[in-house]
């Protein structure tokens, strides 16, 4: 292949260096308003009275909006259990539940009116834990807490635990993780009395335009969507932008000026998304010789005071459950559970970090008890073709789980390592490491879940030039989307990586395309570019042969027509001043999945994505300090398209990953309203905490997918926390069931 796997610069690399792409903190608009939101700072409670008098007094004020002005009210991508704005009489449900918006000429002057608009709430009893929402005696939302259910009934589980030889039985707790994307939540909005249109930061332009359209009551039609240059996401800004977009909307429908309200860092930690905490209890069975035998699990999921997109993320925590094994007893039951806290949603990894990390603390707890090496043990369950998934999902092409096992064996020299783990604890007395397994499932793309939304539009337009537009209906926002989709157009075409620009998706091009989630786009998005650029190379090939061209070779920025070398933008030239039609639409759909919803069975996703990590971490025992020190992780991706973008996307994944797993955490008071709001004491990842990461790659080949890739944003941080956290346990001996495993938990676990 010309391009496809090899070595390139990122497209948008330079634009972004010199700081000249825009963001919307850069985005203005002639005669623009600022937007600011009013929270309650009452985690439960009944709101009894507004009162917006002082606030619109303030100089400068346009609109002052409460729930009255609100067309229609109801909001909830899975279920409509939440308001654009709190109304009076009903509930406030956590301490940054919006109850009202200024829009003003400066933003200090929004914020200054934010803070005289007056309300009085009627305060209820916080629920602020899984346990006490569980009692269901105080109920946050809808007839009951835990509200969502979704389960897998698979052979007879309570059967093979008896004739287990050994039955590990473990509680799992993990706590919040907030995206700490580096660009804050933001949208500009502006109805100039005809249409609406959106610009702003976001993964899913689509659930935007459905949202706004809904809210204020327009046909989709009258609602556009643009999305701007997005600074990180990581499943942060799946949903979330729609409740900021229909804040900036109202706001502009009500002023019929441009709107913009981009977030303050503390209300992006107080009202948006974060990852589910979550509790679960875990029953796996295993024989002498360390196959699983069946597996139980109860999750819980702390899904705050709204369910957002809980539902699905529930899905995905299902089918996680189990990690990468072939498993033939199982029984899972998940649950969504309200409490009087921020709503959680998509966060990379989507609900499996939390089942991910109990799954293969016990894989590695069977195989101490078992005398087993926790390599040895997670191969031998490991899935292959002809093996089946926990749903039951027989694997038949596209496995490279047990390839990606003995890459990281070989690489890390695991043997040698041991040893040398071993010599080093045997001499240190403060310090001890440790080695830690992980092996990983990833079901790519939406699945058997969200069917209806798995289908994605490109348009691929070639100018007179030789230059190239293209767009796709996925966005970019970091993972580098559009230096794998230029590559495909480029591959397919023959011209040059350079003269392809990648368009900011607009939802009044293309067809709705689903949300960019799910590590999808290379596979959607990619397979849409390709078809588009297919048929415009196709119509090009047809004409040079009626031109009368025998030999037509398609090289790279170069295409040799009866053995002359003409360059791409020549043949365009002929081709355009002939009116052959340069601009195609492609369109990809997912093959159709069969899956049983009541017993959770069947076919959950069109492929899988399989990942091997071991991390050696160092552990101080005086401070509780964890240090990562070296990390191998292997991730059978299918073709790997853009090899840089790929190791640039297990970086950050392994990093992210460490965060969750070792320092990330979100606190509340005793009455619900969060203490950590910003940087200064949520603690991510710094450079100086980054381990050598060694990447490697197994590429077998999804034949559906485009030149056989699969997906890769998520499983790179998925085999991070599972993998760091028992190389803690390993360096300690000592097994921890919660995350963050921050220098405290350490130390309370040597106490
Ligand atoms: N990488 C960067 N740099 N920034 C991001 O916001 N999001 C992650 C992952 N990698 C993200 C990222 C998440 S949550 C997903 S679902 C995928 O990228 C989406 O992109 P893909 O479909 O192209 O893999
Ligand atoms: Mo990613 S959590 O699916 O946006």
């Amino acid at each position: 292949m010309k391009l496809v796997g090899r070595k390139v610069k990122r497209i948008d690399a330079m634009e972004k260096a010199l700081g000249r792409s825009t963001y919307t903190h850069d985005f203005e608009l002639p005669g623009m308003l600022y937007g600011a939101v009013v929270y309650p700072g009452v985690a439960h409670g009944v709101l009894k009275s507004i009162d917006t008098s002082k606030a619109k007094k303030v100089p400068g004020v346009a609109a002052v909006a409460t729930y009255k002005d609100v067309p229609n009210n109801e909001l909830g991508i899975v279920t409509k259990d939440m308001h654009v704005l709190v109304p009076v009489g009903g509930k406030v449900r956590f301490e940054a539940d919006p109850v009202a918006l200024v829009a003003a000429e400066t933003k200090e002057a929004a914020e200054e009116a934010a803070a005289l608009v007056k309300f009085e709430i009627e305060e209820l009893p916080p629920v602020l834990t899984i346990d006490r929402a569980l009692k269901n005696d105080i109920v946050v939302n809808g007839e009951r807490n835990d509200a969502f259910h979704r389960k897998i009934r698979r052979g007879d589980v309570e059967k093979a635990l008896e004739e287990s030889h050994l039955v590990i039985d473990m509680e799992f707790e993990t706590g919040y993780q907030e995206h700490a994307y580096l660009e804050t939540q933001g949208a500009v909005a502006w109805w100039d009395g005809n249409t609406m249109t959106i610009w702003g930061s976001m993964q899913c332009p689509y659930y935007v335009q459905n949202d706004v359209a809904e809210v204020l009551r327009l046909p989709l039609s009258k609602v556009r969507v643009i999305q701007l240059e997005t600074g990180g996401g990581f499943g942060g800004k799946e949903d979330v932008p729609s409740y900021i977009a229909v804040k900036a909307a109202l706001l502009s429908y009500l002023t019929m000026k441009p709107v913009k309200l981009v977030y303050k860092r503390e209300w992006d930690f107080r009202e948006t998304s974060k990852r589910h905490p979550s509790k679960s209890r875990y029953r796996v069975g295993f024989s002498k010789d360390g196959k699983v035998l069946a597996l139980h699990a109860t999750v819980y999921l702390d899904m705050g005071a709204y369910s957002t997109l809980t539902p699905i993320v529930m899905y995905r925590s299902l089918t996680h459950a189990g990690s990468a094994y072939s498993i033939d007893n199982v029984h899972v039951d998940v649950y969504g559970v309200y409490t009087n806290k921020v709503p959680t949603g998509a966060f990379r990894g989507f609900g499996s970090p939390q089942v991910l990390f109990a799954m293969e603390s016990i894989m590695d707890e069977a195989a101490k008890r078992l005398g087993i090496d926790p390599l040895e043990i997670r191969m031998k369950n490991a899935l292959q073709p002809g093996k089946s998934t926990i749903t039951g999902h027989v694997l038949k092409s596209s496995v490279g789980a047990k390839q990606t096992l003995m890459a990281v064996k070989k690489a890390s020299n695991y043997e040698k390592l041991k040893k040398e783990v071993e010599e080093f604890n045997k001499k240190s007395v403060f310090l001890k490491r440790g080695l830690g397994w992980s092996h990983v499932i990833y079901g790519v793309s939406l699945g058997s879940a969200g069917q209806h939304l798995d289908a994605s539009a490109a348009q691929v337009h070639v100018k007179a030039d030789g230059s190239v537009t293209v767009m796709i209906g996925g966005t970019e926002m970091g993972q580098g989307a559009k230096t794998v989709m230029a590559m495909i157009a480029c591959e397919v075409l023959g011209c040059e990586l350079e003269k392809v620009t990648v368009l900011q998706p607009d939802t009044s091009v293309l067809q709705d395309s689903g949300p960019t989630v799910a590590s999808r786009t290379t596979v959607f998005s990619g397979n849409a570019v390709k078809i588009a650029a297919q048929k415009i190379r196709d119509r090009i090939v047809e004409f040079l042969k009626k031109e009368g061209y025998k030999s037509i070779e398609i090289g790279k920025g170069i295409w040799v027509l009866d053995g002359e070398h003409v360059p791409f933008g020549a043949v365009i030239r002929k081709a355009n001043d002939a009116n052959v039609k340069l601009v195609e639409t492609g369109w990809y759909e997912t093959p159709k999945l069969h899956f049983d919803q009541e017993t959770g069975t069947g076919e959950a996703y069109i492929t899988y994505t399989f990942s091997t990590q071991l991390s050696l971490v160092e552990v101080d025992i005086l401070t509780g300090r964890v240090q990562v020190k070296e990390v191998w992780v292997c991730h059978d991706i299918g073709k790997v398209i853009n090899p840089d973008g790929a190791i640039g996307q297990v970086q950050g994944g392994v990093v992210q990953g460490m965060g969750y797993a070792l320092m990330e955490e979100i606190k509340h008071d005793e009455k619900g309203r969060m203490i950590i709001r910003n940087f200064d004491n949520y603690t991510v990842p710094l450079i100086t905490d980054i381990p050598k990461i060694n990447a490697m790659f197994v590429e077998e080949e999804f034949e559906e997918g485009p030149f056989g890739a699969k997906g890769l944003g998520e499983p790179s941080l998925m085999s991070s926390p599972p993998s760091i956290a028992n190389a803690v346990s390993n360096a300690l001996g000592v097994r921890f069931n919660r995350l963050p495993i921050t220098p405290e938990e350490v130390l309370l676990k040597l106490s």
